[in-house]
């Protein structure tokens, strides 16, 4: 029996605007450079069935609104395509992998604050990918002020830019909490300059890949 390595997955996380696709793209560009074989992906989204599932909840028609438990379902059922296609095969195949957004912009975005809501998705996500968690999750850490102003510069804008300060207050209190208690989750300040974040963001995925 051949005797193959687990491999790893590293995830994005942080509100609009904080900076994960510039970040992602300098350490693709880097891996490339390095002749790296890394395998880089999103959520909601990353196969063609999620990537469905992402047009519907992104939908820019103003009078759709789904229901919270709608929306953790739909973000779950892309998740589980995602998993059951992509995620799992190339964690069994030893592979490295690099998702803008995973687990815990759910836990963020969607149950910050409704224990109810907390306890719906975790009930719903066991079945589905059984505890699975990332190696090593990157949050890059902004007010929510600071990243309204990043975006307000931006062109392609989608549903979740447009909500207000206090949301985005809420979201970042959610991964506030969620970093305070994984040590997987590696906050960085986001107001950090590009490169110095990106230099932080290598050092940090060759430790974890040595
Ligand atoms: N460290 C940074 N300092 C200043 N501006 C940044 C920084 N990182 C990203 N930006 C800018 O902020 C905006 C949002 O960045 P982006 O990477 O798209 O964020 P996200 O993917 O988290 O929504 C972009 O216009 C980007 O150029
Ligand atoms: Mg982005």
């Amino acid at each position: 029996m051949q005797n193959r390595v687990r491999g790893t997955l590293i995830s994005f996380e942080g509100i609009d605007g904080s900076g994960k696709s510039t970040q992602i793209e300098l350490i693709k560009k880097y891996l490339h450079k390095n002749k790296k074989k890394v395998l880089f992906t999103r959520e909601p989204g990353g196969t063609l069935e999620a990537e469905l599932i992402r047009k519907l909840l992104l939908s820019k028609n103003k009078k759709i609104k789904f229901d919270n438990k709608t929306e953790i379902l739909l973000l779950l059922a892309a998740r589980y395509e995602h998993y059951k296609k992509l995620i799992e095969p190339a964690i069994t195949n030893g592979k490295i992998i690099i998702c803008d957004r995973f687990i815990d912009s759910t836990l963020a975005y969607q149950c910050t604050g409704n224990n109810e809501l907390k306890e719906f998705y975790f009930q719903i996500s066991k079945p589905l990918i059984n505890n699975f968690v990332p190696d090593l999750t990157i949050l890059l850490d902004i007010s929510p002020t600071k990243a309204l102003e990043r975006i307000n510069k931006r062109k392609n804008k989608n549903k979740y830019d447009n909500k207000n300060l206090s949301f985005f207050s809420n979201v970042r209190k959610g991964y506030n909490e969620l970093a305070k208690n994984n040590s997987r989750i590696q906050k960085l300040n986001a107001l950090n300059d590009k490169s110095i974040l990106a230099e932080k963001i290598r050092k940090l995925i060759f430790n974890l890949l040595k």
